[in-house]
């Protein structure tokens, strides 16, 4: 609360030194409890100038994730207007679906500076070290079924245009939706449902950005990358959230009331690989065909001989030309 409120005071007179004992007087705390306050804030990396005669000058925020910059930064209606940031979570989505069974609303943000037990697609294990950007929302859109199973497609626009937004960079879309730099992976969405189908949907969307990590945190794994090392810099992960959690609200919005259509050329904008040979197992089964893009319902369009298959997300695995396995 004190820290909160001394960011406020500092906040609203920018560029100038507002005094130590003015912030007392104000916040009803000691000069003592004012000048701790100010060297907690230090210590989470805001540049704070102190001058004994002038006071105190809010100079630089930190690039790390924080809920007062976050707050200020977000321009959002409903996601994000609750936000839950933790140091560390096992995972965020399964925080989340525990949320939603509890009656937790529509927009629900859960951020984790890192995460011990993070989950990937085909129960893998998703890398979640300090310096990337580990979060769920909650949904619970206005939507039939068969739209709702298109949130992790549309999920993956918002965000790369959200990071497009923040940082420049601009990923393409791996059917269906990792998010990839030059064909290595830098995103990942997990879309769950929490409760039945069958009731008020709620839908959590975890998403996993290799942000401010350097290759060798993820592992040196030839085939992700993140948004640091692209960038050479670090970037500011209240800025990147916001972004993300502005689009993603945007466009979960277009498709309540429009549907999946206008959002799928988007998202066909940003596909890789079509026109390429793609391989795709279905169970014991093996299409070889060309990669056509996805249907209006969001399923994979194989040209194969003979016409066209098409496949759902979840179903299958995807071997593209180049030897390397999506699912
Ligand atoms: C994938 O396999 O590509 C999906 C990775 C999703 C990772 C994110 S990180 C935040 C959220 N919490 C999790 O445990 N997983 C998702």
């Amino acid at each position: 609360m004190g820290r909160k409120a001394i960011l406020d005071l500092l906040a609203e007179r920018p560029g100038e030194f507002v005094s130590g004992e003015m912030m007392s007087q104000h916040l009803n705390l000691t000069r003592a409890a004012v000048w701790k306050q100010i060297q907690a804030l230090k210590a989470l990396g805001f540049e704070v100038d102190s001058q004994t005669k002038s006071g105190y000058r809010l100079v630089k925020l930190p690039l790390a994730l924080d809920e007062w910059i976050l707050e200020r930064e977000l321009r959002t209606n409903a996601l994000g207007r609750e936000l839950h940031l933790f140091d560390t979570l096992p995972s965020t989505n399964d925080w989340m679906k525990d949320a939603a069974r509890n009656g937790g609303a529509h927009g629900l943000v859960a951020i984790a500076k890192e995460q011990g037990e993070g989950r990937g697609r085909q129960k893998r294990c998703w890398v979640s070290p300090r310096g990337g950007l580990w979060f769920s929302v909650l949904l619970k859109p206005q939507l039939s079924l068969a739209d709702a199973a298109k949130l992790t497609l549309v999920a993956s626009i918002s965000v790369a245009d959200g990071i497009e937004a923040a940082t420049g960079i601009s990923l393409g879309i791996k059917w269906p939706n990792d998010l990839l730099f030059e064909g290595r992976k830098v995103v990942g969405i997990l879309g769950e449902v929490a409760g039945e189908w069958n009731t008020v949907q709620s839908i959590v969307l975890g998403i996993g950005i290799n942000a401010n990590l350097s290759r060798q945190q993820i592992g040196d794994d030839i085939s992700a990358d993140t948004l640091q090392a692209i960038l050479g810099r670090p970037m500011n992960l209240n800025t990147l959230t916001a972004r993300i959690l502005e689009h993603l609200e945007v466009d979960v919005e277009v498709l309540e009331r429009q549907g999946f259509s206008s959002l799928r050329q988007r998202w066909l904008h940003r596909a890789v690989g079509i026109g390429t040979q793609a391989q795709i197992n279905q169970g014991s089964e093996v299409f070889t065909g060309t990669f056509q893009g996805i249907s209006e319902d969001g399923e994979l369009i194989l040209a194969v001989e003979g016409g066209e298959k098409v496949f759902a997300a979840g179903e299958v695995s995807v071997r593209s030309e180049r030897g390397t396995y999506f699912q």
